[in-house]
């Protein structure tokens, strides 16, 4: 039986508002593999961790990424790693993965601790002058200074203009829409047509980065330490050839399509659901108190915080940026009885899978303790993927976590966290899962705490 009609789809399309979550009907988070609603093109919707592992890890090769993803990311980031396929893919991900080992994580910890020192002298004005503040926007400031920082070695506002960011927003949004339309009426692998503005956005964005880029492939360009760096010394293991000026300028745009928008989403849930938690709050500085008293948060104390850790996996449980992972069915195939043929798209939903009922004890309560190493061992395998599963695993899976810790760790030593009207927050899906309007939030800075850092 099909769950959810196609009214629906037809409803949130015509209301503009391009949420994905909207189109969830209640069954599904009972159900384990069903086709969803009678679109023109099959959508089977997979609910269950084995059946994730079999499309996901198993078979990864027979079911690829979506075709209206790749199509629809393409004029930003061309064959990159986050859409590219086959012997493509292989020979990116192969040059790309030494950027982001631990010693490189390492490495980055500075960048990061420079952004929250620069967040926090920002806040520290707010709170002196009583002013509230945009989580998400905040949020999404901080992991683009960030990211920045850690790409090119410079900060945000001196690296890029407003002019980018405007062209960033426009992208989104026009990919947002395309996707919804085609996912209801297009046929799988036709061709899309990209609107022109998402073409526009897409030529700034990639004349920016390319300018940056261009920097530092001078050859009297000084030597760096940063991503851009390791792309440029970068090689194929195979052929010993290097990546061409336009496939950096691919890679930095994927990892500021896939490393910007998704850490930004989980810190505002992070910060909202924490707001609204004072003993996970009090917890939380005990164990800063506990592993670095007032002194520095460095990376190594950043190892000893599980809680900080466990509350951000949760977090990533219940509001995972990437609520949906769409993959094509390349062959006629049967997923637990459910016929699906080829160009079907095989959905994935990590918003479903981690809020399902016979799979999470409690599924819709916060509690961090399930990440418990002694409790953890009770999820089955597949059912919690907020970084994906397999071969296309997150690259920047290990770097967004110590972020993360870093991040929750200063700003909850150093302020109170207070949201206006919290019962209005509702969450959407875009193309990650944001508040359908602003969280807004008052932070003061705790009075009768010092510290150095
Ligand atoms: C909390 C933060 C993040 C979340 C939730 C997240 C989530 C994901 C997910 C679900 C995928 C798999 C998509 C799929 O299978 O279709 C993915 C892939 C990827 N992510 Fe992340 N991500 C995060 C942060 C980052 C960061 C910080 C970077 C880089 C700086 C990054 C770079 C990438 C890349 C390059 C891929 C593609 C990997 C491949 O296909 O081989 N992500 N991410």
């Amino acid at each position: 039986m099909p769950i959810g009609p196609v009214m629906a789809l037809m409803r949130s399309l015509i209301a503009g508002d391009r949420d994905l979550l909207a189109l969830i009907p209640k069954q599904a988070y009972h159900s384990t593999v069903a086709p969803l609603g009678y679109s023109r093109r099959k959508i089977i919707l997979v609910n269950d961790p084995a059946a994730i592992r079999r499309v996901m890890i198993e078979e990864v090769e027979n079911f690829p990424k979506s075709d209206l993803m790749v199509g629809s990311l393409s004029p930003l980031i061309n064959d990159g790693l986050f859409v590219s396929a086959g012997a493509t893919w292989s020979r990116q991900r192969a040059m790309v993965d030494p950027a982001f080992t631990h010693m490189r994580v390492n490495r980055a910890f500075d960048a990061m601790v420079g952004a929250v020192a620069d967040i926090e002298a920002r806040w520290d004005i707010l709170s002196d002058e009583g002013k509230p503040l945009s989580l998400e926007r905040e949020m999404s400031h901080l992991t683009a200074d960030i990211i920045t920082r850690t790409i090119f070695s410079q900060k945000l506002e001196n690296s890029v203009a407003f002019e980018f960011f405007d062209a960033w927003a426009s992208f989104q949004d026009s990919v947002a829409t395309i996707d919804l339309k085609s996912l209801i009426l297009g046929k799988a692998w036709a061709p899309m047509k990209q609107p022109p503005a998402a073409q526009k956005a897409a030529r700034v964005i990639r004349s920016h980065l390319g300018q940056l880029v261009d920097q530092r492939m001078e050859p009297e360009a000084p030597k760096q330490a940063d991503i851009v760096g390791d792309l440029i010394a970068a090689r194929d293991p195979v052929t010993g050839t290097g990546f061409s000026r336009e496939e950096i300028i691919d890679q930095v745009g994927v990892f500021f399509l896939a490393g910007h928008e998704t850490t930004a989403s989980a810190l505002t849930w992070t910060f909202f659901i924490l707001s609204q938690q004072p003993e996970m709050v009090q917890r939380l500085r005990d164990e800063v108190q506990n592993a670095a008293g007032s002194g520095e948060i460095s990376f190594a104390v950043t190892k000893k915080l599980a809680t900080a850790r466990n509350v951000f996996r949760e977090s990533l449980r219940l509001y995972p940026p990437l609520g949906f992972i769409p993959r094509v069915s390349l062959y006629d195939t049967v997923i637990q009885g459910v016929p699906t043929p080829r160009g079907a798209m095989v959905m994935i939903s990590p918003w479903i899978i981690h809020r399902h009922k016979e799979v999470w004890e409690a599924a819709d309560r916060f509690n961090p303790d399930r990440f418990l190493p002694d409790r953890e061992q009770a999820q089955p395998p597949g059912a919690y993927l907020p970084f994906g599963l397999g071969p296309r695993i997150c690259i920047g899976a290990a770097f967004a976590m110590v972020e993360a810790v870093l991040i929750i760790a200063r700003l909850i030593r150093r302020y109170e966290f207070e949201t206006l009207d919290p019962q209005k927050v509702r969450p959407v899906s875009h193309l990650a899962t944001r508040p359908a309007t602003e969280i807004v939030m008052h932070v003061a800075r705790r009075k009768g705490v010092h510290h150095e850092w």
